[in-house]
């Protein structure tokens, strides 16, 4: 998993809970290269369970809520960075829907070492969407905090229903019906 993924996530918990805590519950956690992460270095996903599992036990918020808002800060993220995909989608669907084979495509082209996950959708009307994330690692809550951040990118309300996927607990349904 790409380096810039753990430095957001640190900067997350900087800005949450502050430098000091955030060193100081760094040190305390088990992690390869002792929680020195570059933004052009690759890390085991594991080692960004472990973090989410730390921070959670230092502040008591759940893994899934600290999952879910990473997603929000990650996708604020990538709206400053990456500002042309967001430029060429007038809504959240037609985003969601270029995810897979536009955007994710281009980040592999960027770069190859990247570790992406699979979408299908299928557009049921103007107003609802279904999206199918899957993965060999344990995200779903990272990809539903996205979801809604797309929403938030573009001023629109949806009610977000999940339905597991059989056979890969690392996959879901989401269905998501703009209000
Ligand atoms: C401009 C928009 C986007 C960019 C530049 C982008 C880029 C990336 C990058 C660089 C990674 C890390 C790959 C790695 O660690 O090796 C990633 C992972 C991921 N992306 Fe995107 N992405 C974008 C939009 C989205 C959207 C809208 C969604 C959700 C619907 C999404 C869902 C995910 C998920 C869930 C992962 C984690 C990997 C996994 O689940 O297996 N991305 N993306």
């Amino acid at each position: 998993m790409k380096g810039t993924i753990f430095v957001e996530l640190i900067s997350m918990a900087e800005d949450a809970f502050g430098e000091d805590v955030v060193d100081q519950v760094l040190d305390q956690t088990d992690l390869e290269n002792d929680g020195a992460f570059t933004a052009v270095g690759n890390y085991p996903c594991s080692e960004l369970v472990k973090i989410v599992m730390a921070f959670s036990d230092h502040s008591g918020i759940s893994p899934t809520d600290l999952q879910r808002k990473f997603g929000h800060w990650m996708m604020s993220h990538f709206v400053d960075n990456y500002a042309e995909f967001f430029a060429k989608k007038t809504d959240s669907f037609s985003l969601l829907e270029a995810v897979d084979g536009e955007i994710h495509v281009e980040v592999k082209k960027l770069y190859p070492e990247a570790e992406l996950p699979v979408f299908s959708t299928h557009r049921i009307s103007d107003q609802h969407l279904e999206m199918t994330y899957s993965s060999p690692r344990p995200l779903v809550e990272f990809c539903h905090g996205m979801i809604e951040a797309c929403l938030d990118r573009y001023d629109q309300v949806a009610k977000i229903g999940r339905s597991a996927v059989e056979g890969n607990s690392n996959a879901v349904t989401f269905d998501i019906q703009l209000t």
